[in-house]
C-alpha cells in the first residue's frame, strides 16, 4: 500500500503542477496536497489489485476522485457552509488565503478532474465515457451536491434517522462509491452493483465514524475544527448515543464482509485498506 499512496502523492502534484502560475496555483497545492488519507484512490487501487490488475496506468482516473473530494471540503469548510477554521491539521482555504479563493479553487478542482478523466486517451471510449458518467453522477445533483443540500437544509423537516441516512448516503457515500465503481468498470462490469452496495455500507459506516469522532475525539487528532456542536447538527450521535452508533457502524462493516464474500476476487488488499479505515482515529 505504502508504495500505491506515494504514487498518488506523486501523481496530484503533476497534476496541479500543471495550472498556470498564481494564487489559484497555490491555493491548489495548499488545498490538495496537504495530507489526506487519501480514502478515495486508495480504494479504487484496492479494487484493481483485487482483480491482480496494477494500478500504476490508472493513477491519473484514482486523481480525479481525490480532486472533488478535495473540492468538496474546500467548499464544505466555507463561512456559508461548516464556518471551519482546520483542516487536516491547518487552516483551511478560506482562512489561508480568502473567501473567493477558496471557492474557485474548488471551482477548478472540480471541473480539471473531468478534465483529467476525460483526458484518459488509453481507455476506451465507452468505457471512459461510463468513467466519467459514474464520476459526474456520484458528485452531483444524485451525489455528493444533493447530500450536502440536504445537511444545510433549513426546512423544518424534523430529524429522523431515515433522513440522516439519506443524508449521509449523498454527502459521503456517493464518493466512496465512485471509485470502486469505476474500477470495477475497467476489470469486471458484472461487478459493478457489487461494488456500489460495498460502497454504500463504508460510506454509511465511515460518516457515522466522522460523527463520533466529533465527539470522541480531539482536534489535534482529527485536524478539524468541531463543528458539528456549534451549527447544531443532528448526527447519529446525537440522535442514537454512542453505543448505537457504534453498533450501527459495526453492522455496515459485516455488510461489507459479506458482500466480499460474494466476489471471486483476492480478498487481501481490500481487506487491509479496510482495517485502517475501522481503526482509524482521525
Ligand atoms: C472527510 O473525509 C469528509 C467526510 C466525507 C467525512 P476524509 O476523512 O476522507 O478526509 P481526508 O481526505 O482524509 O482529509
Ligand atoms: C463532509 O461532511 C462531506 C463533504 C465534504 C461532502 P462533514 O461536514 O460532516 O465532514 P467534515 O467533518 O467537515 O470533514
Ligand atoms: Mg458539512
Ligand atoms: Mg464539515
Amino acid at each position: 500500500m505504502q508504495t500505491t499512496r506515494q504514487d498518488i502523492e506523486n501523481t496530484l502534484r503533476e497534476i496541479v503542477d500543471r495550472m498556470p502560475e498564481g494564487t489559484l496555483y497555490e491555493a491548489a497545492k495548499y488545498a490538495l496536497l496537504s495530507g489526506g488519507k487519501r480514502l478515495r484512490p486508495l480504494l479504487f487501487c484496492a479494487v484493481l489489485e483485487s482483480y491482480r490488475i496494477d494500478p500504476k496506468p490508472y493513477l491519473e482516473i484514482a486523481s480525479s476522485v481525490e480532486m472533488i473530494h478535495n473540492y468538496s471540503l474546500i467548499h464544505d469548510d466555507l463561512p456559508a457552509m461548516d464556518d471551519d477554521d482546520l483542516r487536516r491539521g491547518r487552516p483551511t482555504v478560506h482562512r489561508q488565503f480568502d473567501e473567493a479563493t477558496a471557492i474557485l479553487t474548488g471551482d477548478a478542482l472540480l471541473t480539471d478532474a473531468f478534465k483529467v478523466l476525460a483526458s484518459q486517451t488509453h481507455i476506451k471510449p465507452v468505457r471512459l465515457s461510463r468513467l466519467i458518467d459514474i464520476l459526474a453522477t456520484h458528485s452531483g445533483s444524485h451525489g455528493i451536491v444533493h447530500g450536502q443540500s440536504l445537511d444545510l437544509a433549513k426546512d423544518g423537516q424534523p430529524p429522523s434517522i431515515e433522513r440522516l441516512r439519506t443524508i449521509h448516503i449523498h454527502k459521503t457515500a456517493r464518493l466512496l462509491q465512485a471509485p470502486l465503481m469505476m474500477a470495477a468498470t475497467l476489470v469486471n462490469d458484472k461487478d459493478i452493483k457489487t461494488w456500489q452496495s460495498v460502497g454504500e455500507s463504508l460510506g454509511l459506516a465511515f460518516q457515522i465514524q466522522d460523527d463520533l469522532l466529533e465527539i470522541t475525539g480531539a482536534e489535534e487528532t482529527t485536524g478539524k475544527s468541531m463543528s458539528d456542536e456549534r451549527n447544531k447538527k443532528t448526527t447519529y450521535a446525537t440522535l442514537l448515543g454512542i453505543k448505537k452508533s457504534k453498533a450501527l457502524i459495526d453492522e455496515e462493516f459485516a455488510q461489507v464482509d459479506r458482500l466480499l464474500e460474494g466476489l471471486a476476487i483476492d480478498k487481501a488488499p481490500f481487506d487491509s485498506l479496510l482495517k485502517k479505515i475501522k481503526n482509524r482515529h482521525y
